[in-house]
């Protein structure tokens, strides 16, 4: 009843989000994966939907239950959410890339499970580098030409602010969002930096719900002031 009153920042936009992380396969019974709750990027499509957007949220295997209106794509490894995304974003206005995309997959998974030979050795693996989503749909025609609105997200270990900073450039993204991790994964609340071309800005410690709209009250007003 309460996001009924709030006034609708994104009346007419679409967003695109993606939250978790992904699930690199070694065999069929075994992966690669990372300790991403999804909470943060199920928060802001919900934030999203309350301010009036039209929302897909693709997500990798994450224990969430779906934000009420809002469209749900699962997936599960970092190759079929860059189909997904790469798909979906040719209709987006917005796109926020908060998941934990896994940075490498094993170069082949096995088709059978990988069994114990009896001989104490142990499995080679082979890692290639996942494709870089964000980086992707950040240099695509739709959003080079102003259509499509991208938003990053970074968790960092130290350095915030210069981390945060040089990873906006090497995106090439309008804006980024810092945290420190992991501290925050799975947590139910964040504090969050905004860096963009001209400022930082901090959002203080609060729930993920609270900094979700508070990061879709603050992408409104860029959308509305930026060209
Ligand atoms: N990202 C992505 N696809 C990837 C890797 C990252 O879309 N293959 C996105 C994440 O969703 C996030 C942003 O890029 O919005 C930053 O992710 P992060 O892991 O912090 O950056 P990396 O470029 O992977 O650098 P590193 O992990 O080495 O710090
Ligand atoms: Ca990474």
């Amino acid at each position: 009843l309460i996001a009924f009153f709030r006034p609708k920042s994104l009346a007419g936009q679409r967003l695109l989000v993606t939250a978790g992380p992904t699930y690199e396969a070694i065999d069929p019974v075994r992966g690669i994966t990372n300790l991403s709750s999804g909470k943060m990027g199920f928060a802001i499509a919900r934030a999203a939907r309350e301010a009036g957007a039209d929302v897909t949220l693709v997500a990798g295997p994450v224990a969430l239950a779906t934000p009420r209106g809002v469209n749900r794509i699962d997936v599960k490894s970092a190759q079929n959410m860059l189909a997904a995304v790469v798909q979906h974003a040719q209709a987006a206005t917005l796109f926020v890339a908060t998941a934990a995309v896994a940075d490498w997959r094993p170069a082949q998974a096995a088709e059978q499970k990988i069994k114990k030979d009896g001989s104490g050795a142990t499995p080679q693996l082979q890692f290639v580098e996942n494709t870089d989503i964000l980086a992707t749909v950040a240099q695509s025609a739709r959003a080079l030409s102003g259509a499509l609105y991208c938003v990053g997200f970074a968790a960092e270990s130290q350095d915030l602010l210069a981390n945060a900073q040089a990873k906006r450039a090497r995106k090439g993204v309008p804006l980024l969002v810092g945290n420190i991790g992991p501290a925050t994964f799975g947590k139910d609340e964040n504090a969050l930096l905004l860096v963009d071309a001209l400022s930082a800005t901090e959002l203080p410690h609060a729930s993920k719900l609270s900094l979700a709209r508070q990061l879709v009250a603050e992408i409104a007003k860029r959308l509305h002031t930026s060209p």
